[in-house]
């Protein structure tokens, strides 16, 4: 096995998953103001370093992906924030990608940016103990939308991204959110899905990715967010596991979805579905962000003393994550 695929395989390991705690200080701040908390770095490393030295880390953790700020902060404890996660058996990430920005001659579609200069900034990240990295696309749905440019100029960035990540030692997260607004049905959802991860999968051959070498975080396969037709969680996990038999090579070592603002039970019970029905040789898990920090968020923004309780709304909503991740939750357990 290469070095590639043995860190991939650590971090998805069964029964464990992915922390997406790699906001950015912009987003952070939405987050941590809508529940009344300003966003000064101490604060937003208090309410991290919570969540990194919780017991749910060594059990259910298996990557962390950090921002650019948390990545260089020491621990309440002094010890460099890597260090503290290393400590855990948990494997260090980062967002390197910039952002995404509005894409030339499209008025509503985005591409995302931090190609220039990348290679010097993994070298960085790599000495700071980072070994696997991520970058999100964002593809909107509605009649035109996602546009062929769209979806191609976002995987040219993501192969020559991950390209990079690999020659510095660390596995690329490939991220292609298609974002959930809009009132599209699930069909449609997941043909312009599958049609974007296809795209992606054409472009990191091209670019000679090493595909057991990376993990692939995609959006599930739901209805818009105000679509009048809903969907059970039987179908979404069909839809689900039927895109990512069509365009997912089997190289592939691991499937880490994204929660993409669906709520932390409905994240949950989604991830457990697929599971149940999972007949491929994909591990699929969990790399969430708001779906595992929610409920601790909301807490912790009441209590910001009270580090034990925020960890103990935090260990619950991983380990019910975990169960999912081995199509092993059930919503009793929830109240446990
Ligand atoms: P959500 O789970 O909140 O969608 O965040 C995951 C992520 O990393 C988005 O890039």
């Amino acid at each position: 096995m290469s070095e590639l695929n043995n860190i991939a395989q650590q971090i998805i390991q069964k029964g464990k998953g992915i922390l997406a705690a790699d906001e950015s200080t912009g987003t952070m701040t939405k987050r941590l103001e809508s529940v009344g908390v300003s966003s000064t770095p101490e604060n937003r490393l208090l309410f991290r370093n919570t969540l990194f030295s919780s017991d749910a880390m060594k059990s259910y953790i298996g990557g962390v992906i950090l921002y650019d700020e948390t990545i260089k902060q020491n621990s309440l404890s002094k010890n460099k924030i890597p260090e503290l996660i290393s400590g855990t058996g948990a494997v260090p990430g980062i967002k390197v990608d910039t952002g995404a920005k509005i894409l030339a001659n499209s008025t509503e579609e985005k591409i995302t940016e931090g190609l220039d200069g990348l290679r010097e900034r993994l070298k960085e990240y790599y000495k700071l103990g980072a070994r696997f990295t991520k970058w999100r696309a964002v593809y909107i749905i509605s009649e035109n939308y996602p546009s062929k440019l769209s979806i191609h100029s976002n995987a040219h960035a993501l192969a020559r991204y991950s390209a990079l990540v690999q020659e510095c030692g660390m596995v690329p997260i490939v991220e292609p959110e298609v974002l959930m607004d809009g009132d599209h049905e699930a069909l449609e959802c997941f043909n312009k899905t599958s049609e974007v991860i296809k795209k992606c999968f054409d472009e990191l051959s091209r670019h000679k990715v090493d595909l057991k070498g990376i993990i692939l975080k995609p959006n599930m396969i739901l209805p818009g967010t105000n679509s009048s037709k809903k969907i059970d969680t039987k179908k979404i996990a069909e839809l689900t596991l039927k895109c990512l038999k069509v365009s997912v090579p089997a190289e592939v070592p691991g499937i880490a979805f994204l929660s993409g603002g669906q709520s932390e039970l409905d994240a949950t019970r989604n991830l457990n579905s697929i599971n149940l029905i999972n007949d491929t040789n994909f591990n699929i898990t969990y790399s969430y962000g708001r779906a595992l920090q929610q409920g601790a968020l909301k807490f912790w923004s009441k209590n910001t003393e009270d580090i034990k309780g925020t960890q103990k709304i935090f260990n619950h909503r991983v380990k019910m994550c975990s169960l999912a991740s081995s199509g092993k939750w059930s919503e009793n357990l929830e109240k446990n």
